[in-house]
């Protein structure tokens, strides 16, 4: 027992002796060499956390205004999206200017003068454009396509008609492009042997004006202009141009497209098989 014991415990006495000056030994030379670790670490980290501090500083601030950019940008498209749906809304009612909210004023102003009128209109007549590229009309002449002339057409006879406005006056660069739009599509349709009748809601008094107007504008043929005659001034826009779509179809027309930027053109029966809106500028005028 004491044999053994003894073996071991001086077995374990010189492990220990030479664990504890193992110890001892490696504890004062680390300690020194830690020492300088600590030292170098401690300066180190305190680098460190001032240039996380400052880094953090600068992504705040720059994530404070960023944050506060999206939301600008956020509130201003619900305006715009707001603004937009009102003027849809205004045109399938028939408001009148006036009747648009204050806070739509910018955006009808930015309408026009940024361009998205133009745009619109360019992408609505793309629209017909590609509909029509896969038509053909058939060789009786019947097909016929309605094109209302007011507004896009005339687009000085509906601002000095109306209560408005002379920005079409005023900005011949937006009726020369407006025209170039538009008359790429009727050019395109008459190529393709439509018989393409223009409509407005003018007097058949003001018949030698409007046609003087239309080709002045550039827009010289037509197969027929339809106006009001003196019975039905005192008729709805819709009710008289609808009634004339009925008389084209006892006439044994056929109605392939209206094509309008106001709604009132696109109401009522006999409609064409595709019907087109045209981007308006008619509720932009502030
Ligand atoms: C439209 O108004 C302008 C000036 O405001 C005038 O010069 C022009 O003759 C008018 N056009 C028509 C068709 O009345
Ligand atoms: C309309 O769109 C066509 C095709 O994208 C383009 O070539 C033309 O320049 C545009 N016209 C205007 C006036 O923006
Ligand atoms: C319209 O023009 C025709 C000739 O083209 C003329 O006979 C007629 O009197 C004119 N009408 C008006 C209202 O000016």
């Amino acid at each position: 027992m004491d044999s053994g014991d003894s073996s071991h415990s001086l077995l374990s006495g010189r492990h220990s002796e030479m664990g504890s000056h193992y110890i001892v030994e490696s504890g004062i030379y680390m300690s020194s060499f830690a020492a300088a670790i600590f030292v170098a670490a401690l300066v180190t980290i305190g680098v460190l956390l001032l240039t996380l501090l400052i880094a953090l500083t600068v992504m705040l601030e720059s994530c404070q205004s960023s944050h506060s950019g999206v939301f600008e940008q956020v509130r201003t498209s619900d305006q715009d999206d707001y603004c937009n749906t009102f003027a849809f809304h205004a045109e399938l009612n028939n408001l009148e200017a006036d009747e648009f909210p204050t806070i739509c004023k910018q955006h009808t102003l930015q309408y026009i003068n940024k361009g998205r009128f133009l745009r619109e209109l360019n992408l609505t007549v793309q629209v017909a454009e590609s509909y029509f590229s896969t038509m053909t009309p058939s060789n009786d002449g019947l097909d016929v396509i309605l094109m209302d002339v007011d507004d896009i057409f005339l687009l000085e006879i509906a601002y000095n008609g109306s209560s408005a406005l002379h920005w079409s006056n005023e900005d011949e660069n937006m009726r020369h492009l407006v025209h170039m739009i538009v008359s790429r599509l009727l050019i395109k349709l008459q190529a393709s042997s439509w018989s393409v009748s223009f409509f407005t809601r003018r007097s058949m008094r003001n018949k030698n004006a409007t046609i003087a107007s239309l080709t002045s504008a550039g827009y010289g043929e037509w197969f027929s202009l339809i106006m009001r005659s003196d019975d039905e001034l005192l008729m709805e826009n819709w009710e008289y141009i609808s009634g004339r779509r009925m008389q084209l179809r006892d006439q044994g027309f056929r109605i392939a497209s209206v094509i309008s930027s106001r709604m009132d053109a696109l109401q009522g029966p006999c409609l064409g098989k595709r019907n087109f809106k045209l981007a308006s500028p008619i509720y932009y005028k502030v």
